[in-house]
């Protein structure tokens, strides 16, 4: 049995949603954990959530939408995460990839969700692409939250950093592609550091790379780590099964 700790799912990229929960049933996908990171995605995770049992959410501002969030979205935000299937804040965090001009909206936009999360004591799932240095310094000025890095991409000692500071890693599709280092990180950390993830419809695991991708491929991502470990497969979807029950609070 798995949990799919980060994935999107919306009409925007899939057709038949009923089809693509059970296709995830089918394949021993659980529940799954939904991400809402902008205004129409956050609207859509809750309807969802409101849907089907198997799916909860975590929702909040993506860095990208940091040059258009309002007070007001903020103030929805906190409204919303009242709801008992909301299990998370993020995806939130900082995103230098495409260059960080408004890299101080940025982290004033994380910041405040951060606050948020921990006036309300959620978990929270950090999005951190070409920003480490910046997203350890916003994570230290919050020593009481826990949360998932999703995507986890960096070294080894980023990835020992943020442990140290209570986070697990979100491990995805990326670790079954043959150019990634990914799995040294995976060695290092051992199975108890880390969440399973797809983060659907994106980075689909090898060898269906290239296809649109779902939970139900998560399967070839526990395969992949459980070789990498030297474990069974069975133990990297119980262990993680039961690290993110535990992160998310998961009843
Ligand atoms: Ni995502």
């Amino acid at each position: 049995m798995f949990i799919d700790t980060h994935c999107h799912i919306s009409t925007e990229d899939y057709d038949n949603i009923d089809l693509i929960i059970k296709e995830n049933k089918e394949n021993n996908v659980d529940k799954m954990i939904i991400s809402g990171y902008s205004r129409n995605t956050i609207k859509e995770s809750l309807k969802l959530i409101d849907k089907y049992d198997c799916l909860y959410a975590t929702i909040g501002y993506h860095p990208s939408e940091a040059d258009i969030t309002t007070e007001d979205d903020l103030n929805n935000l906190e409204k919303m995460i009242q709801n008992k299937k909301i299990v998370g804040i993020g995806e939130i965090g900082l995103d230098y990839h495409y260059g960080n001009e408004n890299k101080n909206k940025q982290i004033e936009l994380f910041i405040k969700q951060m606050k948020l999360a921990e006036k309300y004591n959620l978990p929270v799932v950090i999005h951190s692409r070409d920003a480490t240095q910046d997203t350890i310094e916003v994570l230290k000025k919050f020593p009481n939250l826990v949360g998932d890095m999703h995507c986890f991409s960096g070294s080894i000692e980023t990835a020992k950093i943020y442990i140290s500071m209570g986070y697990k890693l979100g491990i995805g599709g990326v670790v079954t592609f043959k150019n990634s280092n990914l799995y040294q990180v995976v060695q290092a950390v051992g199975i108890d550091n880390i969440l399973l993830e797809t983060d659907a419809p994106y980075l689909t695991p090898e060898p269906f790379r290239g296809k649109i991708n779902s939970s139900k491929y998560i399967s070839y991502i526990a395969k992949r780590i459980a070789q990498i470990l030297n474990i069974d497969e069975e133990k990297v979807g119980k262990i993680t099964t039961d690290n993110a029950y535990t992160l998310f609070d998961l009843k």
